[in-house]
Parts: structure tokens; sequence; C-alpha cells
């Protein structure tokens, strides 16, 4: 689902769960030696990273103007240790004027004053080494904003050296008088047509998304050498790498053609929630060309590579894609390598609990990449959380120890967004005056925009959740008296809890950290179980019940396990311990985790 595709989702009832289940403690893991050859190290960090998104806007307000800042995330970072988080990825803290909240960046080497200053940053980059947590930046490239020094240049006058930066188009039919009409059918993924009239030289621009994000053109070679630079910079800082936003959507058809208008299976166009028939991206989005940028990125950022801290430095890549093959290009090959990380969204984007939908996406991701390292992603600024897409509003809990098992428990890299290890829940605003993502009013009522999934984060049940003692620039949600990571932390049981579990799994079990996926009891269709295996044997057991009644499983169906006997390293509150692995009992939406003896 690309996040545009939101909207519907949020049409959907939120209940709440009174009712407890029976408390059991999470067993931690007991480390045990790991080879030397299963070891993780600087130079492979990333393949099983903790990734964690932070939106600074909303995470840590530290001058209490209500809006978070870099100061404030810093003083968190012993939080994010604790967590056990080996990245962070910032999203855009660079000035701008902060339309698409800061995606519409202005200035791609310096601060925005709101999140702090320079000094501000480098503190943040040196006070998380000392934790061992890389900070990620994210990178831009499609657009800029329309108060960027290079578009105020290239709109100035059609001769002006930055004219030919950006996408500047003819209208059709233009008169002396008129503009005519657009160049031709594209659409901004914001609503409505992707081409802006512009007065002064009397062309259209193109913009993908806001009319204040002018896409930037990539077949001009001074844009590359540009963004390479930008990269060093950041680089220069000891950055460990960065997000690349919206890299689908850097190029576009050189030949203008429309897109197709997508049909449903009566065969009447389909209507997006902005009222545009909706199209087919195909002259928009994923075109070949992008791949030699990311190529280029990457050798940019492998000139910084190094066997100490950071390491290796990384490109995850904002990557929507319709198949494992589309996703599969963008780890590049052998000698062009691209990616380390785009996003698998095939699995993390199912939006549903189906088991035999993430058992084929797994796989799928397990077999069909090639051996690189699929980067498992559920949430982020774009989407609404899990309890919209995941949750049944009555055990939304479990339900997010389900996920989060998958997250961490299969093999590759975690990405997760704050917020999610308390069970943060979606709280979109409720009238339109209140929106302050401008989909939201455009799409109004269908797209209430993205504000739901980024309010801030809450602390603890003091007044603002303790994210600020100002006025918070959205409204904490009314949950946060129950769901906060101080009364989280006090509670053995919960989801906190279970998250840092996980966590210290993939970092002390070679199995979890790096071991092959097998499916296991593949017929079954209420319960996911996988086994995680390494070259020197080592197996882990993992079972995840994705249904609301209790269920038994046979573990030995699958896979050759050394032992029909198993020591429990997590189970979810309530859970038993099985006394072989042939009859594995799971309570509703149970998690069973067990290392096979
Ligand atoms: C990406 C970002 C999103 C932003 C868009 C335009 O999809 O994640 O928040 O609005 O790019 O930059």
């Amino acid at each position: 689902m690309h996040w545009t595709q939101r909207a519907a989702l949020c049409a959907l009832p939120i209940l709440f769960w009174t009712g407890g289940m029976t408390a059991q403690t999470a067993t931690l893991p007991q480390p045990k030696t790991i080879p030397a050859s299963e070891q993780t190290t600087e130079q492979d960090w990333w393949q099983n990273a903790v990734i964690y998104e932070i939106y600074p806007r909303s995470f840590q307000d530290s001058n209490n103007d209500g809006i978070g800042d870099l100061n404030g995330i810093t003083s968190r970072l012993d939080y994010l240790q604790e967590l056990g988080v080996d990245a962070i990825w910032l999203t855009p803290i660079y000035p701008s004027p902060q339309v698409d909240f800061g995606y519409d960046i202005s200035d791609y080497r310096a601060i925005d004053p709101q999140y702090g200053t320079m000094a501000d940053f480098e503190r943040l980059v040196r006070e998380a080494k000392k934790r061992n947590i890389r900070i990620l930046m994210d990178m831009v490239m499609n657009h800029t904003s329309d108060q960027h020094e290079w578009f105020l240049q290239s709109r100035s006058s059609r001769t002006n050296p930055y004219r030919n930066w950006y996408v500047w188009r003819d209208g059709k039919g233009e008169t002396t008088t008129g503009e005519g009409a657009p160049p031709n059918n594209w659409q901004s993924l914001f609503g409505h047509s992707a081409w802006q009239w512009d007065e002064k030289t009397r062309q259209y621009y193109y913009h993908k998304f806001y009319v204040q994000q002018p896409d930037l053109n990539w077949h001009n070679p001074a844009v590359h050498t540009a963004f390479r630079d930008i990269i060093r910079f950041w680089l220069d800082k000891g950055v460990g790498g960065f997000r690349f936003d919206a890299i689908t959507t850097l190029y576009e058809d050189s030949e203008l053609r429309d897109e197709g208008v997508v049909h449903d299976a009566h065969g009447n166009v389909v209507i997006n929630a902005y009222g545009d028939p909706q199209l087919d991206g195909s002259r928009t989005d994923n075109l070949p060309e992008l791949h030699t940028v990311v190529a280029e990125m990457r050798s940019v950022c492998d000139e910084f590579n190094s066997t100490h801290f950071p390491g290796t430095r990384i490109m995850i890549g904002e990557t929507y894609l319709p198949n494992i093959t589309e996703l599969g290009k963008m780890y590049g090959s052998h000698n062009k390598p691209e990616f380390q990380l785009p996003m698998d969204t095939q699995i993390g984007f199912i939006n549903k609990l189906d088991v035999e939908e993430f058992r084929l996406r797994i796989n799928e991701a397990e077999r069909q990449l090639h051996g690189h390292t699929p980067l498992l992603v559920f949430t982020n600024h774009d989407n609404p959380r899990l309890d919209l897409r995941y949750g049944d509003g009555v055990h939304n809990t479990e339900i997010a120890r389900v996920i989060s098992t998958i997250l961490f428990a299969t093999r590759g890299a975690s990405l997760f967004y704050y917020g999610d290890e308390i069970g943060m829940k979606t709280t979109p605003p409720m009238r339109k005056e209140d929106v302050k993502d401008p989909i939201g009013i455009t799409g109004w009522p269908k797209e209430k925009g993205r504000d739901g999934e980024r309010t801030p984060m809450q602390w603890n049940a003091t007044a603002n959740a303790g994210f600020s003692d100002g006025k918070p620039w959205l409204p904490v949600p009314p949950t946060y008296t129950q769901v906060n990571v101080a009364d989280e932390e006090r509670n053995p049981n919960s989801l906190l809890n279970w998250y840092k579990a996980l966590i210290a799994l993939k970092k002390t079990n070679s199995a979890f950290a790096h071991g092959n996926n097998v499916m296991l009891d593949t017929a079954n269709t209420k319960v996911l179980s996988w086994l995680r295996q390494t070259p020197s044997g080592r197996q882990v057991v993992i079972s995840a019940n994705f249904t609301p009644e209790p269920q038994t499983v046979n573990l030995t169906h699958g896979a050759t396990l050394h032992s029909t006997h198993a020591t429990t390293l997590l189970k979810s509150p309530g859970g038993l311990n099985p006394s072989t692995l042939d009859v594995v009992h799971l309570a509703p939406f149970g998690v069973y985790i067990g290392e096979v003896k």
C-alpha cells in the first residue's frame, strides 16, 4: 500500500479493551558465547540493526515552545540506549518553511532554529555515539522548498543558470494572454494537478508533492553534484547514514506522456480521497533512471566507511514498491551497489493479520532478495499507527506483541516509529479546523492528514505527558494517562518491556541476530511459526497466534529440530512453558519463543 492510500484505514472502528490477562513476567535472554563469525562488527552493524524513527517536532520539547527539538532528543538518549536502539532516523531538521513539516527544505546544510543549532546537532551526534547510537539524516532529493535559493533563482527568469534545476514546461495551447492547460494529466500525491503555473516566467513547474515543493530536475548533472556535496557535508559530521525520501519519484517521463487512469473491477474510474481520478503512476514513479542516482550516492557514502564507529554508513530507501522483484532491484548489483536497506513494505503494509500472506511475504524476502538484508517496517509518520491497521480494538496490545515479534524475530534489520513501543494509538483531529497537515484540509473528511500519527510522545502521566511545559503543537492524546513510558517501565508485563526483551534477544542471541528464517507448520492458517537457525546450528523457534482464540501448534512440522525440547526465551503474559515442541499452547494472540535444546 502506498501511504497515500491510507485514508480508508482511518474509517475502522476503535474500541477500548478493559479486560485483563493473567500476568506473567517475560523470561529475559541468557547471553551465550557467539562464534566470532556470527558476531556483529562495525562493518555489518546494520544487518541486524534496530532503527528508531523520531519525528523531532513530537518527541521531546526542551525549551517549552510546544515543539520538540534536538536538545530534547539528546535528553532522551539514555531511554533509547536502554531500549536497545542502534540508530535513530530523524525526519528533516533542516531550515524549512514547514509546509510539509520539514520535507520542504530551504537549506540543506543547516538546522532549523525551531529544532536548535548546529552545535546542538553536533552534541546530539557526540552523545549518541557515547551510547553506541548512530544518527541518520533524512535526505530529500526529489524536491526542495519553493523558498530554497535554487528555486528562487530558477523562477526569476528563463535564462537564470538555475532554471534547469527544476522541471519547467510550457502549458498546452498557451497563448500570450492565457496559461493554457497543464502539460499533461500528472497529479500531485497530495491532490490535484502536479503542475503549477508561474506567472512571472509564464511556464508551469512540476511538483509531485505540495505546490511549495517543486521537483528537482535530475537530468541536470549540476543537481547530482550538489547532492553529492550535501551528503559529504553530513557524513563529515559523523552521521551514520541517510534515509532517502521519495526516492522512487526522482524521475518523470521526459516525453511527458499522460499516466493511465485506474479502473475498478466494474470498469468505473477509481476516484481518490481528493476527488481526482486515480492514476497508475507509470510515468512518474519508479522509473529505471533512479538507480543510477542511488548507486552514485552509495559510492559517496562508501568513501566514508570505516572499521570503527560509525562503521559502514548506510542508505535506507523509502521504497513503496509493487512487488519483491522491484524491491530486489533497490539493492543494486555487486559492482554497483545501491541501498543496503530499502524498506520492505511488502511485509509491514499487508495491513491485516493474515498468516498465509505473512508467510508468503517473509519467504519472499528470505529467498528472492539474493541474500540481501530485508528492512522490516510497519509504521512511520505517514501512516496510521498499528492500532488502526492491525488492531481489533479489543486485543490491541496482544496484537502489537505479535507484530513486534515479526519485526524483531525475522531475519533482517528492524525499523519502528517512536511511541510504538508503548502502544501509542492513532489520534486524528476531530475537526477540520484543527488539522495541521495540509493534505488533511484538502482531503477532509476522507483524508484527515497525518496528524493522528504525529502526536507528542507520551512520557508520563503528568500534564502534556511530559512532552512540553508549553502548548504542544498537536494535542496530546487523552490516552496518555494510561499509555506512557513511566508507567510501562514499572510494569513487567507492559508492551515496552516486551519490546526491550525482543530487542535484547536480537542483540544477544545469534540465531535471532543472524539465523536464517525457515517456516514451520506451514499448513496452519491461524498461527505463524518459524525457526531461526545459524550456520553453527543454533536454533530458536517462534510461534505467534493470529487469532483471538487459544491455539495449539506442533512446531516439529517443517524442519529438523535438534530436539523436541526448548528453553523458553520469551512468551506472552499468561502463556505456558511447553513440555515438548509437539504441543505448544498459545493464548489469544499469544507468542512463544524458545531455544531448541
Ligand atoms: C515522504 C515523506 C512524507 C513527505 C513526502 C514529501 O513520503 O515521508 O512525509 O510528505 O515524502 O517529501
